[in-house]
């Protein structure tokens, strides 16, 4: 990412995600609606983020409570009851930016895939222009449904007009709004506190402050970008599918060109607040999600999936699953490994196939290789686990932990009923349940002896030897 090019370190962000989304056709607010694993309001504050705000209040409405459930908690909400227009919206922030005299940059959540970098231009323009309020504009190829922006005679922004309110003159304009905003806040509350909604659609629309702040004397800017999949919003499932291949090109050549070598970018889908090191291999329908990292010199292997996961360097990942878990470096995962809630394995260690680990901490050079479940349980380092061992950590009502000292060996199916500690360097023999604690160095054997009886099958058949 670009470094910072201008102080916004007093920037507030608005988003705008009160709509309800009527053509999405859903019960989940359209903001909710995701791409690359990510809410369409997560690839906004992604924006936010990069672009570096100080602080973000996303105003909400229709399905306010699972919106505000899906945002992390420093980002404030402020409700918009009845969605009364956009100026509206706007309006509620008041009671959270009380005393605020900064700028604020003003956005959508249901436009995705808008980059801090046009946001910084933007904030050039603003300022070199002394503007009171800033909009962005483009030209799309069917400009219909979007506000026409209308300039007097020395090219200034003079006012914007809706599509159901302009004539046919000012609907042949080509130049639109994009819905995105910078304003200084004081100057944008008083204008907004002015405007009325008698228009065709009897609501309160922000882009009326252009009309406003002009008549006050105050400096209007307007600052044009030439890339319509930025500005674009999502309305239908139809849009949502389009934006999202959109952004999955544009992730794909972004990482190619730091490093990474994407196998199948048409089949991979990297989420914006993903991270990924030089010389990583990232195979064909790979998906990474949420905050995941990965170090420089991995592979990621075909249809991976690593959600909030945090993986070193030179790691091997083969066709598993990871959430919410960390990997050290030089470590081989899968193929078909799952690891879950906390996992933590080291490095140099080995999570081989049908291993499903949760909330468990590997320490160095640990060893789960086959068809294990280890959960809630700490294996120390060079501990190697058997095939098909499970750690009972569930009694039905609470979850208890398993300890597995380091350089221990822990024979093939066992059933480790916890709570339990199995010391450092201790073996258990194969096919054990163990149920008491293992001192170190020691031995333990959990089994029924083996008993033979010679010739019995022939006895069972009546023949006489
Ligand atoms: C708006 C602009 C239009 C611009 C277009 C760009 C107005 C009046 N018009 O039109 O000039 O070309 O965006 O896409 O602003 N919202 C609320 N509360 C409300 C109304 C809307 O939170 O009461 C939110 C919506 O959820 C959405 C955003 O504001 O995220 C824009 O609203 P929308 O109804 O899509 O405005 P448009 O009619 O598209
Ligand atoms: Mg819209």
């Amino acid at each position: 990412m670009p470094e910072t090019s201008h102080d916004v370190s007093q920037l507030t962000a608005l988003i705008l995600a009160a709509g309800k989304g009527t053509r999405m056709k859903s019960a989940l607010p359209k903001v909710l609606h995701r791409i690359a694993g990510e809410p369409l309001i997560g690839h906004v504050l992604s924006t936010v983020e990069r672009l570096g705000v100080a602080r973000t209040v996303v105003i909400v409405g229709h399905g306010a409570d699972a919106v505000r459930a899906a945002l992390p908690d420093a980002v404030q909400t402020a409700e918009q009851r009845e969605q009364l227009g956009t100026a509206h919206a706007v309006l509620q922030a008041s009671p959270a930016l009380a005393g605020f005299s900064g700028e604020v940059v003003i956005l959508s959540g249901d436009v995705p895939l808008l980059s801090p970098e046009t946001l910084h231009a933007m904030l050039s323009t603003h300022r070199e222009a002394g503007a009171a309020l800033t909009v962005l504009t483009f030209r799309p190829e069917d400009p219909s449904r979007y506000g026409r922006i209308v300039r007097d005679s020395e090219g200034h922004l003079s006012r914007i007009v809706e599509y159901k309110d302009a004539t046919d003159a000012e609907r042949a304009i080509g130049e639109v709004n994009a819905g995105v905003y910078l304003a200084s806040w004081p100057q944008l509350v008083s204008a907004l506190e002015g405007i009325g909604n008698d228009n065709a659609q009897g609501e309160y629309y922000l882009p009326d402050a252009v009309t406003a702040l002009n008549a006050k004397g105050l400096v209007v800017a307007a600052h044009a970008t030439d890339d319509p999949i930025e500005v674009a919003g999502v309305n239908t499932r139809l849009e949502l599918v389009a934006l999202a291949q959109a952004y999955q090109e544009r992730a794909a050549r972004y990482w190619l060109e730091a490093g990474v070598t994407i196998e199948s970018p048409h089949t991979t889908w990297i989420g914006p607040r993903v991270t990924l090191g030089e010389d990583t291999v990232v195979e064909a329908g790979v998906q990474l999600h949420g905050r995941t990292r990965v170090g420089s010199g991995c592979l990621v292997g075909a249809h991976s999936q690593l959600i909030d996961a945090q993986v070193g360097d030179e790691v091997t990942i083969l066709q598993s699953y990871l959430s919410e878990s960390m990997v050290g470096d030089r470590t081989i995962v899968g193929p078909f490994a799952h690891l879950r809630n906390g996992a933590e394995i080291g490095s140099r260690c080995r999570i081989g196939n049908f291993v499903e680990v949760k909330g468990s901490v590997f320490g160095d050079g640990a060893k789960a290789s086959h068809l294990s479940y280890i959960g809630d349980a700490t294996v120390g380092a060079k501990a190697n686990i058997g095939a098909g061992t499970i750690t009972c950590n569930y009694d039905g009502e609470r979850k208890h932990r398993t300890e597995i000292g380091s350089g221990s060996f822990v024979g093939s199916n066992n059933t480790l009923v916890a709570p339990l500690k199995i010391g450092a360097d201790a073996y258990t023999a194969a096919g054990s349940t163990i149920t008491q604690d293992v001192p170190d160095g020691a031995l333990a054997f959990g089994r029924a002896r083996q008993a033979v009886k010679l010739g019995w099958a022939m006895q069972r058949k009546g023949i006489k030897q």
